[in-house]
């Protein structure tokens, strides 16, 4: 389970890393820092002076970003009769004292997530994080606001572990089970350029790299208009020249954010270029795509051959991997030859590093 520590103090977080790692994954943020960090994911831990009116007001601000989480857990020292009325007022679920205390919450908050999963659906719990991961990400970009980057990260991660654990197959039938419209998409890329990085051999950091530039690579469609997105038949030429804007869009509202890397700002702006330099919105052609790009790029185009549109039906994934082998002079033709397992055969349940 993820646990979402919230503290003013940095000075906290090894000791409660050391207390709960490796049984819960700890995503930590300080109070002080100007930007909620915090995923919309797993729970959220507070633990800071909550006699500080500047504490207070820091901590309702993550908790409007953390709005969507049931389990709000308080740790508070059990004299300060002051400090459990602040944290019931801030709307906590359970206010605790003692690390024994903290343990036994935890894992009372991760039976009942496992409950509540089994009851929903058949989905595995990492496909449902990945998706309320990636609602929060898209929700965010269309009201406007800096796209949570650990929201992100965490998607991708638990896309990573999903098809590592379960194969790249399993995971394809789930997402197009239980998702559609741009969300399916944006899962499916992510799916595929990871599995398709395991498939290489990629070492981890490499994984992850290109799993966030996939997570990403659409989020410029957020700020879309619906008509225009979600349109049923083709587009208008104007309609067009719209959609190709969604790069520069997505490479607009997240080149500002601090730990962004060039990878992935490149691979949101340039996953529609083409190696004969006939893409968009740079024409960039040959060795200025760089070898990132060109996996997402296979990647972004067979998602799009395989998903369901309203206006046709899913292409099979033999039919879509022969488009991609056509696409001479466009798409690098080894990488189209090594996505071959992947397209047809997916991928073992297995990590393979190197
Ligand atoms: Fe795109
Ligand atoms: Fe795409």
């Amino acid at each position: 389970m993820l646990v979402n520590f919230v503290t003013d103090e940095p000075g906290k977080i090894p000791a409660i890393r050391a207390m709960l790692e490796p049984q819960f994954h700890i995503l930590p943020q300080v109070l002080q820092s100007d930007d909620p960090e915090t995923g919309a994911n797993g729970m959220l831990m507070v633990d800071a002076d909550l006699r500080k009116m500047d504490c207070v007001e820091r901590i309702k601000r993550v908790l409007r970003v953390k709005r969507a989480n049931p389990e709000k857990m308080f740790v508070v020292p059990g004299h300060l009769q002051v400090m459990i009325a602040q944290a019931y007022a801030l709307g906590a679920t359970a206010v605790v004292s003692r690390p024994r205390e903290i343990i036994s919450k935890l894992i009372q908050f991760a039976n009942d997530e496992k409950a509540d999963h089994n009851d929903a659906d058949s989905a595995s719990p990492e496909t449902r994080n990945s998706a309320t991961a990636f609602e929060s990400i898209f929700s965010t970009a269309h009201e406007g606001k800096p796209v949570n980057l650990a929201d992100a990260e965490y998607a991708t991660s638990q896309i990573i572990t999903n098809i590592a654990r379960n194969g790249f197959n399993r995971w394809l039938d789930e997402i197009r089970r239980h998702h559609e419209g741009t969300f399916q998409h944006c899962l499916l890329v992510t799916g595929i350029a990871v599995g398709f990085a395991l498939d290489l051999g990629f070492c981890e950091a490499d994984v992850k790299r290109l799993g966030l530039s996939a997570t990403l690579h659409d989020i410029g469609k957020a700020r879309i208009p619906l008509a225009v997105l979600d349109k049923r038949g083709e587009l208008t030429p104007a309609e067009e020249e719209i959609m190709r804007w969604h790069p520069v869009i997505g490479y607009d509202l997240l080149k500002d954010i601090p730990r962004i890397s060039n990878e992935a700002l490149d691979g949101v702006r340039h996953h529609h270029e083409y190696l004969d330099g006939s893409g968009y919105p740079d024409g960039l052609a040959g060795s200025d795509i760089s070898d990132l790009v060109r996996l997402l790029t296979i990647s972004d185009i067979f998602a799009a051959l395989i998903e369901l549109r309203p206006y046709r039906p899913a292409m099979s994934r033999p039919d879509a991997y022969k488009i991609l082998c056509g696409m001479n002079g466009k798409l690098e033709g080894a990488l189209v030859k090594a996505f071959q397992g992947v397209a047809l055969n997916g991928t073992k349940p297995a990590v393979r590093s190197r």
